[in-house]
């Protein structure tokens, strides 16, 4: 069978990591019991593991409180969650001019009701206007929500910075980590981050269906849980608790999803997580460079967003100008048996800041398993398939 080549990591991450389906395997074909629910031993041994795991996400991402890691299926979750449970009509919210629609789907919806957003001016290389965000802060502002790196061009948000401004107007800061967790080193502390959203299954290298946010108490506090049902916890009332995780954590968890999580993240805990981005890092630049020299007058290829590795992690868009992108990509996998994303990335607001709307992009994205030669081969058949090989 031909060998096929995974360049779509910022989708979703493959391989995950080796532990990962034995994880979840073990679980369901063992005792695959719930957690807060059973007074036996196995479910206790459950709730250790899912406990450990909330513990895991605080080591990763510096932060002191395991009771405020809650668990969803995803950042989409959990930005709908932070975004419609904490904003009232007439709160004002800041997002950047990159984000995905996890963010802006949401607060459309939410404007409907009298929410109000204004988004930061990014560059055309994704870059944050930061000199201009502090300018778009009203008395109203709630919240500045905005990711971490993006998921079109991979261009890094200056993250700290934001913080530093949040806290200084006592604004929430949300960061979604979609595209960084695992990858970036991420300091709630140091970053004044008041909600971090993240995901199991891109950079973490868990199953698809687990992620969640943590969460500051202040910030917990002003948030109107969006569901609400059992959790095993005061079962004597029909109010929601009022303490954490349970107050948002309403209903049987995935736990397969947890417990393949965890063995994700022991795996990334004895692995070097600096070494797997350099790596990423050198097959981006390869790229970027590859790129250049099959097609140095751009009259092919045009590389979208940053031409350097200088503040992003390892995505890359390019157009082909000669040719359909959709159909440059189909060829790519039918042809060369390599994938990647074509289109907008659910993220059309990014387009129109790269200037690649409504076109779109083609993307390819690396991961700590992706290897030089498969970018070779990713480079000839850009080449053959836009006609640049003559
Ligand atoms: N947001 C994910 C992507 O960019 C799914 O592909």
């Amino acid at each position: 069978m031909r060998k096929k080549i995974y360049l779509d990591q910022a989708s979703t991450s493959f391989p995950k990591a080796s532990s990962v389906a034995d994880a979840v395997y073990r679980y369901l074909s063992g005792f695959s019991v719930n957690v807060n629910r059973g007074c036996y031993t196995e479910a206790y041994s459950v709730e250790e593991q899912v406990y450990e795991t909330r513990e895991q996400l605080c080591r990763l991402f510096h932060f002191p409180n395991c009771r405020n890691v809650i668990f969803t299926g995803n950042v989409t979750s959990s930005l709908n969650i932070l975004l419609k449970g904490l904003l009232k009509p007439g709160d004002h919210v800041l997002v950047s001019a990159m984000e995905h629609n996890a963010v802006m789907r949401p607060l459309t919806q939410l404007q409907k009701t009298g929410v109000l957003f204004d988004r930061i001016p990014c560059r055309q290389d994704g870059s944050l206007c930061l000199e201009e965000a502090e300018s778009l802060i009203r008395p109203n502002t709630r919240a500045l929500v905005c990711l971490h790196a993006s998921n079109v061009c991979g261009t890094v948000m200056p993250a700290r910075e934001l913080g530093l401004l949040c806290q200084k107007h006592k604004i929430a800061f949300i960061l979604d980590t979609a595209q960084t967790a695992g990858i970036l080193p991420i300091d709630m502390e140091e970053m004044h981050i008041d909600a971090l959203a993240f995901t199991g299954h891109k950079g973490l290298r868990g199953p698809q269906g687990i992620g969640g946010f943590l969460v500051r108490d202040t910030l917990a506090r002003q948030i109107e849980p969006l569901l609400s049902g059992g959790t095993g916890s005061i079962s004597h009332t029909e109010e929601i608790p009022d303490f954490l995780p349970d107050r948002f954590e309403p209903g049987t968890p995935n736990l397969p999803g947890i417990l393949g999580l965890h063995a994700a993240l022991t795996d990334l805990e004895n692995s070097s997580m600096e070494e797997m981005f350099r790596h990423e890092m050198a097959l981006t630049d390869y790229f970027l460079k590859g790129l250049r020299n099959l097609d140095p007058e751009s009259e092919y290829i045009r590389i979208v967003g940053k031409q350097d590795c200088i503040d992003r992690c390892a995505v890359v868009s390019i157009q082909t100008l000669q040719m359909d992108m959709a159909q440059a990509a189909y060829e790519l996998d039918d042809r060369y048996g390599i994938m990647t994303r074509v289109g907008l990335h659910c993220a059309p607001n990014a387009h129109k800041t790269l200037g690649t709307y409504p076109a779109g992009t083609i993307r390819f994205s690396f991961g700590p398993g992706n290897t030089q030669e498969e970018l070779d081969a990713a480079l000839h058949a850009l080449a053959e398939i836009t006609g640049l090989n003559g």
